[in-house]
């Protein structure tokens, strides 16, 4: 069997982020607390018009052009979310309609909290090992929203974005080591999302506990599967599921422990082998499904080269609880051509809210669940949400994959609403 895994990467994000220094000043908390306590930096602000189809939407038209792939190679489209825009019709029916992909493909969206996406990533794998995609590759979208209560202690760890993956045979990135996953479930009370609320509820100190359990069970699982098939488990670099930078050091050290590893050591450690994949999700923030991917991404844009040939670890929490963790080799070549995808363009130009914006922003963020969105400016060539007319969700669908030139980060021409009307227009 051929190598099977994460042949390339894009991120999206939205176009504005808080500055946690500015979170900290509102909130009378000494910026050390964000800065240190939780290693984050900025949290990305989603407007409405950017929800988690268009940041998945915008993440996948980035990859498909940075990786040079064509909608008709693809085979599977999942898309890992814990913010869902309806119970019935999943954002990867929205996504194959936005990025015209083939009739012939399987389509669905995938939930388990933050495992979501990591579910989707295993489904392709193991599509691929099966012999079904026939040739056909698949895209995996992690897309996400974190919305907590302001003024809750989760309101520093909020995010936005979306992670797109091509999971093929022969991949570019990341040869996965197939079937060697430790699983771990249990039904754990530590983060929920109600049906009637799109902010989360949790009991942040005890969903701390319950990662770091299922941290000890995945880990020791995937340690067995290796020793039973022979694979050597010494691992390069580490990328964790990274709901706040802190929470991976966490993680990390744990880990150490449990193979009798403490200290300076440890410390050492976590600087040489974690601290380089926490530089992009502390400009995000929690993006839940995607965090473990936008992780990777920064491991492999600012290490690939370094890694190439070595093995990694990947550690994927969805509360709830399920977990996973896994492993793959770093291809030949991976630093170069992680390079070429410019992983960290997306997070680049974006502006800067004031806290008074930010609090706006979080005040009207359901209107565009009932009503079309009234003026909006959105970026050219990234796609818009327009809101819900006739009961049903509208996109504005901008140029064509292949009239694109690859978008750079959020410095593209300001479309207004005329333009996005009669893109709602033709849609319709
Ligand atoms: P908190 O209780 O306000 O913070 O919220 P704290 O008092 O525990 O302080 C946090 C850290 O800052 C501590 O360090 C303090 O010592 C330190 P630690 O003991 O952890 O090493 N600190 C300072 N450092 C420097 N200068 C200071 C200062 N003050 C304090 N002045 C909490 C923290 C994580 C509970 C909160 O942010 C929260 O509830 N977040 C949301 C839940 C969460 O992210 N849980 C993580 C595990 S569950 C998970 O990852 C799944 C998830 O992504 C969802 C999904 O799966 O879908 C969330």
């Amino acid at each position: 069997m051929p190598p099977i895994g994460i042949d390339a990467v894009a991120l999206a994000v939205p176009t504005g982020y808080l500055e946690l220094t500015d979170l900290a000043k509102a909130r009378g908390v000494p910026s050390t607390k964000y800065h240190e306590g939780l290693l984050v930096t900025r949290m990305a602000v989603a407007q409405p018009y950017e929800d988690p189809v268009v940041l998945a939407a915008n993440a996948a038209r980035r990859l498909l052009i940075t990786s040079g792939r064509r909608p008709a190679d693809i085979g599977l489209c999942v898309v890992g979310t814990e913010t869902a825009v309806d119970h019935a019709k999943p954002i990867s029916a929205y996504l194959h309609g936005l990025l015209n992909l083939p009739e012939r493909c399987r389509v669905f969206e995938s939930k388990h909290a933050c495992f979501g996406g990591t579910a989707g990533l295993l489904a392709a794998v193991d599509w691929i090992a099966s012999g079904a995609n026939r040739g056909r590759v698949a895209l995996v979208v992690c897309t996400d929203i974190a919305r907590y209560a302001m003024n809750t202690p989760g309101e520093p760890t909020q995010g936005a974005g979306a992670v797109a993956m091509i999971v093929s045979a022969n991949p570019r990135l990341l040869a996965i080591d197939v079937g060697l996953g430790g699983s771990y479930a249990r039904d754990v009370h530590d983060f929920w999302r109600p049906l009637n609320r799109k902010e989360a509820l949790c009991d942040g100190h005890y969903s701390i506990t319950c990662y770091l359990a299922a941290l000890t069970s995945a880990y020791g699982a995937w340690k067995e599967a290796c020793g039973e098939a022979g694979v050597n488990v010494e691992l390069a670099r580490t990328c964790y599921h990274v709901p706040y930078g802190k929470m991976a050091r966490k993680a990390h050290l744990h880990r150490l422990a449990l193979d009798g590893i403490t200290g300076a050591e440890a410390e050492a450690s976590f600087t040489r082998e974690v601290a380089s994949s926490l530089d992009l999700p502390s400009l995000a923030g929690n993006i839940y499904t995607g965090s473990l991917y936008m992780a990777l991404a920064s491991l492999l844009h600012l290490e690939g080269h370094e890694i190439e040939g070595r093995r990694i670890g990947l550690f994927s929490y969805g509360s709830g609880c399920t977990a996973e963790f896994f492993s793959g080799r770093v291809v030949a070549g991976a630093g170069a051509f992680a390079r070429s995808l410019q992983l960290a363009a997306p997070l680049d130009g974006r502006r800067r809210y004031t806290m008074d914006e930010y609090e706006a922003l979080r005040r009207h963020e359901d209107q565009a669940d009932f009503a079309p969105l009234g003026s909006i400016e959105a970026p050219a060539d990234a796609m818009a949400f327009l809101g819900v007319d006739g009961e049903r969700r509208v996109y504005a669908r901008l140029a064509p994959i292949e009239e694109s030139t690859m978008p750079n980060g959020h410095l593209g021409n300001v479309i207004n609403i005329n333009k996005l009307q009669a893109a709602k227009l033709r849609l319709l």
